[in-house]
C-alpha cells in the first residue's frame, strides 16, 4: 500500500479471525521492516520473541491470556509478538561501538567532529566534543543505568509504531497491549525465556481481522492546531485546506468513527464470538 494511505488506514484492530492462519514469512516480512527503525546511537535495543498461540502449551497459553486480563483482541488473534527492551544494548560502550561501527561506514561525518577517539573521550572520560558533533558527553558519561533503561524503553515504542504500520502493509490486523499486567511480568518472562534484565514494552497481537480493515472509521485525534505549533509553544501551526483536500484524495484522511454500519458490525462480531450482548 502506498504510504499516505497505509498510514491513514492503520486502526487498532480488536477482532481477529481466530481460525485463520497467519505464514511465517509474513511475520518475518514485518520484522525485517521493524529492523530499520531509526534510534539514538544506533543502538536498537529492541528484542521481539514471536509466539503462535497454538504452539503453545494449554498452560502457557493460558497465562499470557490471563497476565493480559484475557482481552478478547488478545484470545483472538493468532500470533503474538512480545516487545522487550534490552538495558545492555542501551549502555554507553553500546553506543561506543556502534558509532564506531556508523564511522566506518561513513554514515557519521568526520567534518563535523566526529572521530573515535573523540567518542570515546567524551563518552568514558566527558571530555566536551567538538562543535559540530552532538555533546554525547553531558548525556552518555556516567550515564546511570536508569537513563539507558528509558532510553531502551523509548526506543522500542519507536520500533513497535514501524511494525505496526509494517503489518498493515501485510494486508493484517495489529493491535499493541501492555504485555502484563504488573503482577505477571515475572511469569510472562520465565514462559518466554526472557533476561530478567529486560524491559517488557508491548505485545503485539496480528491477525486477520475479523472486522473490515475500516473498523468503523478513523478513531478521534486532537485537533492538528492544538498539537503543533509553529516557532513557539502557543502559536498553532494553521492547517493549509489545499493540503488537507489533497491528503483526504491520498487516503491520509478518510472518515471519522463510527461509520453508520459500525454498530452493526460490532452486534454481529459481539455474536459471533459468544460475548454478552448488552
Ligand atoms: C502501546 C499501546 C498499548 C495499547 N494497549 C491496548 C490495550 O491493552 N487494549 C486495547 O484494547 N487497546 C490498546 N491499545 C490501542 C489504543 O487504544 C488505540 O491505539 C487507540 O484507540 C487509538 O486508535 P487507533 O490505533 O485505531 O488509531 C494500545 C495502543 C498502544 C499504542
Amino acid at each position: 500500500m502506498e504510504f499516505t494511505r497505509l498510514v491513514g488506514t492503520r486502526r487498532s484492530i480488536r477482532w481477529f479471525k481466530s481460525w485463520e492462519p497467519v505464514a511465517r514469512e509474513s511475520i518475518q516480512r514485518i520484522l525485517e521492516h521493524t529492523r530499520w527503525t531509526t534510534c539514538p546511537g544506533n543502538l536498537q535495543p529492541w528484542r521481539a520473541i514471536v509466539v503462535y498461540r497454538d504452539e503453545l502449551s494449554e498452560e502457557d497459553r493460558d497465562l499470557l491470556l490471563k497476565a493480559d486480563n484475557w482481552q478478547g483482541a488478545h484470545v483472538q488473534a493468532p500470533v503474538w509478538i512480545y516487545w522487550y527492551a534490552d538495558i545492555e544494548a542501551a549502555r554507553p560502550e553500546a553506543f561506543v561501538r556502534n558509532t564506531h561501527d556508523l564511522l566506518d561506514v561513513g554514515a557519521i561525518p568526520a567534518a563535523y567532529g566526529w572521530a573515535r577517539d573523540t567518542i570515546k573521550a567524551a563518552i568514558q572520560e566527558g571530555v566536551e566534543t567538538p562543535e559540530g558533533m552532538a555533546s554525547i558527553q553531558e548525556i552518555l558519561h556516567n550515564m546511570p543505568p536508569e537513563v539507558s533503561a528509558m532510553m531502551a524503553y523509548s526506543e522500542t515504542v519507536g520500533a513497535c509504531a514501524v511494525s505496526t504500520l509494517a503489518a498493515f502493509n501485510e494486508g493484517l490486523g495489529t493491535c499493541l497491549h501492555t504485555i502484563a499486567r504488573p503482577s505477571f511480568q515475572d511469569k510472562v518472562k520465565q514462559v518466554l525465556g526472557v533476561p530478567e534484565r529486560f524491559i517488557p514494552v508491548w505485545n503485539q497481537l496480528v491477525g486477520v481481522p475479523a472486522e473490515s480493515m475500516a473498523a468503523g472509521g478513523q478513531r478521534p485525534r486532537q485537533p492538528f492546531e492544538e498539537t503543533f505549533f509553529w516557532g513557539r509553544y502557543g502559536q498553532p501551526m494553521e492547517r493549509d485546506d489545499k493540503v488537507v483536500e489533497q491528503l483526504t484524495i491520498d487516503g491520509l484522511l478518510q472518515a471519522p468513527a463510527p461509520l453508520p454500519q459500525r454498530w452493526e458490525e460490532l452486534r454481529f462480531l459481539t455474536r459471533m464470538y459468544g460475548y454478552p450482548e448488552d
